[in-house]
């Protein structure tokens, strides 16, 4: 098995970042250390325990640098928008959070501009196509899939690995699709993980809203 970081799992918990500037795009990720992270990922729940999940990780530099291109052309657009969804962005004034945000769109636009050059990519899909599925459909398809992405990411930083979660190809599917020959009807993807070493193995715990902002005990107690 590949050597681990000495990192406790609360440790691996709280320092797995996005990584985009400190990727190491010089240094090729081996199979065997993806597929570890893979088994891991596999041992994630999923409603009925289904596992009916497929990951197809890219290595193929011809596939990653047209991936990486659709990539960089929905980031364009989510520029312009400023976002697609309005509850992913942060709108406060609070300069602290303002300014994270600040570094985060940086560093998005670095990653953006190499995504091509990542030395792999995980795209995990799922069965079917939720498009205007019930609440009920859509928690147990997404809910049976994205833990299973975090522990491969998990499972990555305590390998050394950096990733970062991305959704922005999906814009265009379809023809991410066509390049890596998913069945388009049948399977819907549900992001796109970029994967290399990191230059470096110290990240730190992020900087995040206190807990009482974002949780309360037996029943709602917020003022949204
Ligand atoms: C559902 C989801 C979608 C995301 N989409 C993108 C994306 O398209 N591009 C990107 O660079 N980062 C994306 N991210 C990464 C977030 O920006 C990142 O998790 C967040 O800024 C926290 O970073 P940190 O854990 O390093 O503090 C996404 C994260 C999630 C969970």
């Amino acid at each position: 098995m590949t050597q681990l970081l000495p990192l406790s799992a609360d440790e691996v918990l709280a320092t797995t970042r996005a990584v985009r500037k400190r990727l190491d795009f010089d240094r090729p990720v081996e199979d065997e250390v993806l597929r570890e992270c893979l088994e891991l990922a596999l041992q994630a729940p999923s409603g009925s325990n289904a596992q009916s999940w497929r990951f197809v990780v890219v290595t193929d530099p011809d596939k990653k640098q047209a991936l990486g291109e659709l990539y960089r052309q929905a980031f364009d657009i989510y520029e312009q928008l400023d976002g697609i969804n309005a509850a992913t962005i942060y709108r406060g004034d609070d300069p602290e959070r303002l300014d994270q945000q600040q570094r985060v769109m940086g560093s998005a636009r670095y990653l953006a501009e190499r995504m091509g050059e990542v030395p792999a990519m995980l795209v995990p899909c799922m069965p079917g196509r939720t498009d205007a599925a019930p609440p009920v459909s859509a928690a147990a398809a997404y809910g049976s899939i994205l833990p299973a992405v975090w522990s491969f990411m998990l499972a990555g930083r305590a390998r050394g690995l950096g990733t970062s979660w991305t959704t922005l190809h999906l814009m265009f599917e379809q023809q991410a699709a066509e390049i890596l020959g998913i069945p388009f009807e049948a399977w819907t993807q549900v992001a796109l993980v970029s994967v290399g070493y990191t230059k470096g193995t110290d990240f730190k715990r992020a900087t995040r809203e206190p807990l009482e902002t974002a949780v309360s005990f037996n029943g709602w107690d917020f003022d949204d």
